[in-house]
């Protein structure tokens, strides 16, 4: 059914760093499915593991040990061609600090993944999403030429041009103001509402978690709540109870 297939499939994953005695586990074992064309919010408290799960959902990262399947096909034990490429075709991703190319336009940035994959954008498409977006007017300039708020734009429909069947997003308001987060945050949902886009998002903001589907929260490297769409009333006190500040 529409809405209910699961696209990525995470079970018994763990991701120690370092050996020895200096070793971080930073995952203790997280089992979680992401439903296709759900926003998905995840949130915890600084250091509790988000951005480790979110690059090794998103196939950037490998777990020390558990298994990661992406639309069905198992990503811990493909070599490294193998997952660029699944990467390429499947994943979007969407940083805290926006990760553009200082050299390139906002028009070769947004076209990068296709570029490096040999392919070319459907001029159509590409043109509602960049007006969707609204970058129809700055398209020639590069990042520095581009506000914060802007510049996000850019990496969003960078993450959304290759229509990949998930889209991960780290914080993506974590280094902009409150009016300019709210504008990205609708723009995460309204891909959501009108591309059906199965999307992630890491936030600490329970506004933000609120516009979502389901919000897991994690705690130490676990996922110890999981709640359907909630209110931010509801959010925040899921937090306060939990003790996840
Ligand atoms: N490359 C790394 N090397 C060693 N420890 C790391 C590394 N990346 C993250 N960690 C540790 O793993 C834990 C989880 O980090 P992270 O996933 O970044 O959490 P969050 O995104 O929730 O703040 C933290 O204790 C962090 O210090
Ligand atoms: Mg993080």
């Amino acid at each position: 059914m529409e809405g209910t297939d699961s696209v990525v499939h995470a079970k018994g994953v763990v991701r120690v760093y370092g050996e020895g005695d200096t070793a971080v586990r930073a995952l203790h074992g997280v089992d979680v499915e992401i439903e296709s064309g759900q926003l998905t919010a995840v949130m915890g408290p600084s250091g509790s593991g988000k951005s480790t799960l979110m690059h090794i959902l998103a196939g950037l990262d490998r777990p020390t040990s558990g298994s990661v399947t992406i639309d069905g096909i198992e990503i811990t034990t493909l070599g490294d061609d193998a997952l660029t490429k699944l990467r390429r075709q499947h994943i979007g991703f969407i940083f805290q600090f926006f990760n553009l190319l200082p050299m390139l336009s906002a028009r070769d940035n947004i076209l990068l993944p296709l570029t490096i994959a040999g392919e070319k954008a459907d001029p159509e498409f590409f043109d509602t999403l960049v007006e969707r977006v609204g970058l129809a007017d700055r398209l020639a300039h590069r990042p520095a030429e581009l506000s914060g708020g802007q510049q996000q734009r850019v990496a969003i429909a960078r993450a959304l041009v290759s229509r990949p069947t998930v889209v991960f997003a780290d914080e993506p308001t974590g280094n902009l103001d409150s009016r300019t987060s709210g504008e990205i945050l609708d723009l995460m949902r309204s891909s959501v509402e009108t591309y059906g886009q199965t999307t992630v998002m890491v936030t600490h903001d329970a506004k933000a978690a609120a516009m979502a589907d389901r919000v897991l929260y994690l705690a130490d490297g676990e996922i110890v709540k999981e709640t359907g769409r909630s209110s931010q009333h509801e959010i925040l006190q899921i937090i306060d109870t939990l003790d996840l500040q």
